[in-house]
C-alpha cells in the first residue's frame, strides 16, 4: 500500500468512483480517457475503484503486428503494461484521488504475475490497499475501512475481491472467486464485527466477475418483450430490476458459496460486478443488492447505453445511494461528442469503416469527373 492515510467521511457522506473494465492497450483511446477526466473533476470522489480488467492483457502482443513497435517477451510485455497503467493511472494520481484496484480475467492474461503488476499500482502515492499478506488469497484480496470524520470510528467497509486467474500452463482463464478467497472474507468479516461491538460493519464488495445469484435478475420471456438473445432463448431484466440488459451474464463459473458467506455474515449492503461491458443494473436479492456496471473501454465491446462510470455515496447511517453517469452526460449531446464516440468505439468500426470507404469512393468519383471534364475542355 502506498497511500496510508485513514480514508474518512467528508460532510457526512464517502463518495466513490467505479470505472469498470477501462480495458486497452498501450495506445489508450483518448475518447475513455476524456470521459474519465470528466467523471473525476465532475464527481471528485473520496476514492476510485477499479474494478478489473484494466488492461487488454492477452493482446499485448499482437495489438503491435502492423507497427514497427513488436512485444517479443515478457520484459516488453511488463514495459506495454506499464505504458496503458501510466496513461490509466496518472490521470487519477494528478488529482491526488486515492484510488483502489483488483484484477479481472484480461490483467492476468499473458507472461506478467498479478504480483508484479501489483508493483506497478504500488509505484503511485495514492494507491489504497494492495496490503493483504495471507498467503491463502491474491494480491488483489483486500478490505479498506473508511471512518468518520475525526477518523475514530468505522463506518464502513469495502471488500476488494479477486475473481478470475489464468493459467499460464494450460493458457485458459478461470473465472470464479475461490473458496479461500471466501474463507478469508469470512473471517474477516468477524474481526471486523467484534471490533464493532458485535455488530457488522456496513460494507461494500467489488470484484470484476458477477455472482451467479446475478441470473435471478433476468427472466426468459417472449421475442417482442426481449432485451436480448441468446442461445434462441429471449431475456429481459425482472420488472423489480433497474438498468440495461445488453448481453446473457457471464457469471462465476463455480459455485462457492460466497453469497451464502454474505448472508451469514450480515455485513454486505450490495455486491458490486464489472466485466458484462453491455450491463449496466441494479437489483435486490435476499437483502442484498446486486450493482453491474458497465464497461468504461472504446478499445472493446460495449454500448452506448452502458459506457458510463457508477457513483456510490455512502452515509453514516449504514445507508448508500448509487448512480451511473454515462458517456453522453459526461460529454454532452454535441457533434464533438458524437464524432468522438463514432471514432473510437469499437461497435462502430464497420460503420466507421464503410462510412470512410463511401467517402473515399465519392471523394474518388468527384475526383474522376473533375478530371473527364478537364480532358473534354
Ligand atoms: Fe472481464
Amino acid at each position: 500500500m502506498s497511500y496510508t492515510k485513514k480514508l474518512t467521511f467528508k460532510n457526512g457522506k464517502f463518495t466513490i468512483l467505479q470505472v469498470a473494465d477501462p480495458q486497452d492497450l498501450q495506445f489508450v483511446r483518448g475518447t475513455m480517457m476524456k470521459m474519465l477526466d470528466r467523471a473525476y473533476d465532475a464527481v471528485k470522489p473520496d476514492l476510485v475503484v477499479l474494478t478489473g480488467d484494466q488492461i487488454l492483457g492477452n493482446h499485448l502482443r499482437d495489438c503491435n503486428r502492423w507497427t514497427m513497435l513488436t512485444v517479443r517477451d515478457k520484459a516488453g510485455e511488463k514495459l506495454a503494461i506499464r505504458t496503458s497503467l501510466i496513461k490509466l493511472l496518472d490521470p487519477i494520481e494528478k488529482r491526488k484521488l486515492p484510488f483502489a484496484m483488483n484484477y479481472g480475467n484480461h490483467d492476468d492474461m499473458n507472461l506478467i504475475t498479478k504480483e508484479e503488476q501489483a508493483d506497478i499500482y504500488r509505484e503511485y502515492a495514492y494507491c489504497v490497499g494492495l496490503d493483504q499478506t495471507d498467503p491463502s488469497v491474491e494480491c488483489d484480496t483486500y478490505n479498506i475501512p473508511v471512518y468518520s470524520e475525526d477518523g475514530a470510528k468505522m463506518l464502513w467497509n469495502l471488500w476488494m475481491l479477486d475473481s478470475a486467474r489464468y493459467d499460464k500452463t494450460e493458457k485458459r482463464s478461470h473465472h470464479y472467486v475461490t473458496p479461500e478467497t471466501v474463507a478469508w472474507y469470512e473471517k474477516k468479516s468477524a474481526e471486523l464485527r467484534t471490533r464493532n461491538g458485535g455488530v457488522p460493519v456496513p460494507s461494500l464488495m467489488f470484484q470484476h466477475i458477477p455472482l451467479p445469484e446475478t441470473l435471478a435478475l433476468i427472466e426468459e420471456c417472449e421475442r417482442k418483450n426481449a432485451a436480448i438473445c441468446s442461445e434462441g432463448k429471449y431475456y429481459r431484466l425482472k420488472s423489480d430490476v433497474y438498468g440495461v440488459l445488453g448481453e446473457y451474464p457471464s457469471v462465476c463459473e463455480t459455485q462457492v458459496g460466497q453469497f451464502d458467506a454474505m448472508k451469514r455474515c450480515g455485513d454486505v449492503r450490495a455486491v458490486v460486478f464489472g466485466h458484462d461491458h453491455s450491463n449496466c443494473f441494479t437489483g435486490r436479492l435476499d437483502g442484498i443488492d446486486l450493482v453491474q456496471t458497465g464497461g468504461a473501454s472504446f478499445r472493446c465491446y460495449g454500448s452506448s447505453k452502458a459506457r458510463c462510470v457508477r457513483v456510490f455515496t455512502l452515509y453514516d447511517n449504514g445507508g448508500y445511494d448509487t448512480y451511473t453517469i454515462s458517456y453522453w452526460d459526461l460529454m454532452g449531446r454535441t457533434p464533438v461528442s458524437a464524432v468522438r464516440y463514432f471514432w473510437d468505439a469499437d461497435e462502430m468500426a464497420y460503420i466507421k469503416g464503410f462510412t470512410l470507404g463511401a467517402a473515399a469512393l465519392a471523394a474518388g468519383c468527384a475526383v474522376g469527373a473533375h478530371l473527364i471534364r478537364r480532358g473534354k475542355q
